[in-house]
């Protein structure tokens, strides 16, 4: 594992014309901060050594370095997932790489079923805290030199991070929501009954994706921010789609977009 992880982050110095500062992970139908990049370097994932690839409909798979909000950025767009079938370890083997490239900062987003009842559809939810539902952790096995065996988890999302995006919402009049994002492994939306039980667990929100990463991040020392589209409600009885889903995330990238520029525009260098 630490070879492979040394192997591709070598690699990847050798292909990006600078050293990226902060690490973005775009969740479906949110690739679109991808084309603000200034001075990309696009590398597909089938090209990065022991890379894993991405298979669902809608994530585009590909690496983008250059610029971005005066900061130079390694912009995943497309994630890997847990119910493609990926193992963990896969999952979140591009987070161990951006660490050993020396990236300390990680925004990440990602589309999810509102179950607070407040929420609506096109809603962005800063991720305050996380519930993790997934079945495997990304940190069984051998404790990598990163982090501690036992990591804590008490500001998994960075505070400071998360009062400057609170701020920044602020001045720009973006609705911001803050809540618990609850992470299943798909790949099935969820019954009415399991919305209601994972809003009475305490979560705001739930979708298939980011813990891993996160939790990892963690491991790592870096410091992480998430939001949530919100693409769906629990409260309808209506049913959910993928395509559903990707529109109303596909809405929602002008604001998701403008936020995570500013984000990276005001953090330190
Ligand atoms: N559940 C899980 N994942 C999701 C959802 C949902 O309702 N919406 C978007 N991703």
């Amino acid at each position: 594992m630490l070879s492979h992880i040394n192997e591709t982050a070598e690699w990847l110095q050798s292909q990006l014309p600078r050293v990226p500062q902060v690490a973005i992970i775009l969740g479906s139908g949110l690739g679109k901060l991808a084309e603000s990049v200034e001075d990309a370097t696009t590398i597909s994932y089938h090209d990065i050594p022991h890379f894993p690839v991405s298979t669902v409909e809608g994530h585009a798979g590909n690496l983008i370095c250059g610029r971005l909000g005066g900061k130079d950025v390694l912009l995943m767009s497309g994630r890997f997932h847990y119910y493609e079938g990926y193992s963990m370890k896969e999952v979140t083997f591009p987070i161990r790489v951006f660490h050993a490239l020396g990236i300390r900062a990680l925004l990440v987003s990602n589309a999810a079923g509102g179950t607070n009842p407040a929420f609506h559809i096109g809603d962005l939810m800063l991720i305050t805290d996380h519930i993790n539902m997934m079945p495997e952790h990304p940190l069984r096995g051998k404790n990598l030199p990163t982090g501690p065996r036992f990591p804590d988890m008490t500001h998994a999302y960075d505070p400071d991070l998360i009062q400057k995006a609170l701020q920044i919402a602020d001045e720009q009049q973006i609705k911001l929501r803050q809540g618990t994002y609850l992470a299943t492994q798909g790949p099935t939306y969820e019954t009415p009954s399991e919305y209601r039980l994972f809003r009475l667990l305490g979560a705001d929100a739930v979708g298939m994706s980011t813990v891993p990463e996160i939790i990892v991040a963690n491991h790592c020392g870096m410091k992480c921010l998430g939001i949530s589209v919100i693409t769906n409600v629990s409260q309808t009885a209506s049913k959910v789609s993928h395509e559903e889903v990707k529109r109303a995330a596909d809405a929602a990238q002008p604001v998701m977009t403008r936020l995570f520029k500013e984000l990276i525009h005001q953090l330190p260098s």
